[in-house]
């Protein structure tokens, strides 16, 4: 029997990452979970300290790994120093261990939309794409977590006023985890298709069945975003529609949220 693949999972505390990491023991990896405030084992992983954004923890995290699985990242925090110069130093430490894949997980629109964040993702991208350690790519669309927490910001308002032109395509993070753990392997794949959620649908679609699912009435008001990546994300370039391979639509995914 040859021995188990001993990942490293950054972002092991994330949305994403707390869906990565029963299913990689699953798969049979040996995983390493790290967090800038790592558990005591358990699950089934051994837990270490790693912070991106000064490098502390690294080679540590990184002794004997075979494959990364890269889901650490600052969406609302110091992008530029975690996502992409933290991507930087991961990768060269990676490298310097023989690592045989760092699957990097990235989103849908990071090339077609003029955000800071997403900007600093293109980045990280391209290092991983050019740095010599064997490397996969991973794009997924919003989770729904996503467009659910952008809503219960207005729920308790009077009145919801939301970017309502503005298209996503959200999918189950369990989804995009599956589709992760697929390309967790020794072989890498570079740039892999995009995982897509079942449907395109409008903020103001996923407004109003988010409205009904908790039985309020408020009324939805379109509120005026203005700029080029407003723009972008109704004009659908967050999405991924000839990659719908999701299959729990947000009402199925609400209605299990909500009733948990
Ligand atoms: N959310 C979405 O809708 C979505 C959609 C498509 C793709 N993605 C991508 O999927 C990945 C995971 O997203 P997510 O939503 O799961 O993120 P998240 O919930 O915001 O979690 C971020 C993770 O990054 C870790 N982190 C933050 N700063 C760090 C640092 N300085 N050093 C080390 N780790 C650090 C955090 O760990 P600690 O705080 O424990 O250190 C946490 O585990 C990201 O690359 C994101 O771009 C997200």
């Amino acid at each position: 029997m040859s021995d188990p693949v001993r990942t490293l999972l950054t972002g092991a505390t994330g949305t994403l990452g707390r869906a990565l990491r029963p299913r990689l023991v699953e798969a049979g990896h040996d995983v390493r979970a790290a967090s800038r405030s790592p558990r005591s084992a358990a699950d089934g992983v051994e837990w270490v300290e790693l912070d991106l954004a000064d490098g502390t923890g690294l080679p540590e995290a990184l002794e004997g790994v075979d494959v990364v699985v890269h889901a650490a990242s600052a969406p609302r925090g110091d992008s530029e120093a975690v996502d992409v110069r933290g991507t930087e130093r991961l990768l060269e430490a990676a490298a310097a261990e023989g690592v045989s894949n760092v699957c990097y997980v990235s989103i849908v629109g990071v090339d077609r939309i003029p955000l800071s964040y997403y900007e600093h993702k293109r980045e990280a991208e391209r290092l991983v794409e050019e740095r010599p350690v064997p490397s996969t790519i991973v794009r997924a669309t919003q989770f729904h977590s996503f467009a659910f927490e952008l809503l219960e910001t207005v729920s308790r308002l009077p009145i919801w006023p939301l970017p309502t032109a503005v298209r996503i395509q959200p999918v189950d993070v369990g989804e995009v985890a599956a589709a992760i753990c697929e390309r967790a392997t020794l072989e890498p794949a570079g740039r892999v298709p995009p995982v897509g959620g079942p449907e395109v649908r409008t903020v103001r679609e996923l407004a109003s069945a988010y409205r009904e699912a908790k039985g309020l009435g408020r009324p939805i008001v379109r509120l005026p975003v203005p700029g080029s990546a407003a723009a972008a994300f109704r004009n659908g370039e967050a999405t991924c529609p000839d990659r719908a391979v999701g299959t729990v639509s947000w009402e199925a995914w609400l209605s299990r949220r909500l009733d948990s």
